[in-house]
């Protein structure tokens, strides 16, 4: 059954164009007088059914990314882009915004921030439904059972007159995920939809999502700083850090043969953790709003760092289909073995 919100819908078979693109995103949060830049020059380009991730460490810009596209940011947050095409067509930031909650939607960081703990499941998801799509009321009873079922609650006809505090954290996670797609959108948010999850209910979170993208032919931004996720749940990567792209390019290109000194520290931060269970970040840690460095932002962490890299801030030049943002991109690479 169609959630009867179809405008935008109709044109998802048209592939000749991808589904959204963005052109250097910008946000800044202000503080005081200050403006400070938490994502600088981000580009996107989704196409239909396929899964983009935005990589990064704790503080890199991931979630102010992800909120800008659903105009989610804080009070004090503002964020401007060049240009934003949606299905080959040029939009306004405003014609974005009014494509949130229906052909785009969001799925948050923590599952407790998107539940009302006084309402029960069933009437959340019902009251998305009432908002979003123009349903009646019998066929949003018959959807919101629909949507549990779509994401396996168990014994979902009773479960919908529960209240969250009576589902674990998993399934609160997978009834965040039946709002999110109550209006059947063609492009879903996902940031970080595991945290605080173990792994076993992490992995079934994310085979549910490659299910439901294949299902239903949606696209998606996950949002990640676990790389062992985006392999095995995304076809593109953007690595941000501190709020610039320093890489990006297709999964298997990125896990193959990383270009960037940061891309690279990630990857073998996640395969010393998934293979021998140690945790090995990289040296150092990310700069705060206000302490970010001239020249080249990863410098104070990288290894292969020379005076250059204090005052050059890199562009991201194209390589082999990747993007790389490294003035010692070609050292970088001769010097780390294919994986
Ligand atoms: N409302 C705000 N006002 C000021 N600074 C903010 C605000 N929200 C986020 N920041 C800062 O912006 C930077 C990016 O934050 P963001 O939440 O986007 O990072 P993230 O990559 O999603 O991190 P995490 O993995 O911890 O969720 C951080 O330095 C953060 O402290
Ligand atoms: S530009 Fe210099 S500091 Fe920056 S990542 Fe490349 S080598 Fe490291
Ligand atoms: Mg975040």
């Amino acid at each position: 059954m169609n959630a009867g919100t179809a405008p935008d819908r109709g044109a998802r078979d048209n592939n000749t164009h991808p589904l959204l693109q963005i052109e250097n995103l910008r946000v800044h949060y202000s503080a005081g007088r200050q403006k400070l830049n938490a994502v600088r020059n981000l580009s996107l380009s989704i196409d239909a059914g396929q899964t983009v991730a935005i990589v990064g460490e704790s503080g890199s810009g991931k979630s102010s990314a992800a909120m800008a596209l659903v105009n989610g940011l804080a009070g004090n947050g503002e964020w401007d882009a060049d240009r934003i095409v949606f299905k080959g067509k040029d939009i306004s930031r405003q014609e974005l915004m009014r494509l949130r909650g229906r052909a785009i939607t969001y799925m948050m960081q923590d599952p407790s921030g998107a539940l009302n703990p006084v309402l029960t499941v069933g009437d959340q998801i019902k009251r998305v439904l009432k908002y979003h799509t123009s349903l009646s009321k019998a066929e949003r009873e018959i959807r919101a059972l629909e949507l549990m079922e779509r994401v396996e609650i168990p014994d979902a006809a009773s479960r919908l007159q529960a209240y969250p505090h009576e589902f674990s954290g998993g399934m609160q996670q997978r009834i965040v995920l039946a709002m999110a797609l109550a209006p059947d959108p063609v492009l879903l948010i996902a940031d970080e939809p595991t945290t605080g999850l173990d792994v076993t209910v992490e992995a079934q979170i994310f085979t549910l999502l490659a299910r439901l993208k294949r299902e239903l032919n949606m696209s998606i931004v996950l949002v990640a700083h676990d790389l062992g996720v985006v392999a095995t749940s995304a076809d593109e990567a953007v690595v941000l850090y501190a709020g610039k792209v320093v890489e990006l390019g297709s999964v298997d290109a990125l896990f193959r043969r990383p270009r960037h000194p940061y891309t690279i520290g990630l990857l073998q931060c996640a395969h010393d953790l998934h293979r021998d269970n140690i945790l090995n970040p990289i040296p150092g840690r990310i700069p705060g709003l206000e302490e970010r460095p001239t020249g080249c932002v990863f410098h104070p962490r990288c290894a292969w760092k020379t005076e250059e890299c204090e005052s050059i801030d890199p562009e991201l030049a194209p390589l082999d289909g990747q993007r790389v943002a490294c003035i010692h991109h070609q050292d970088v690479s001769a010097a780390t073995p294919n994986s």
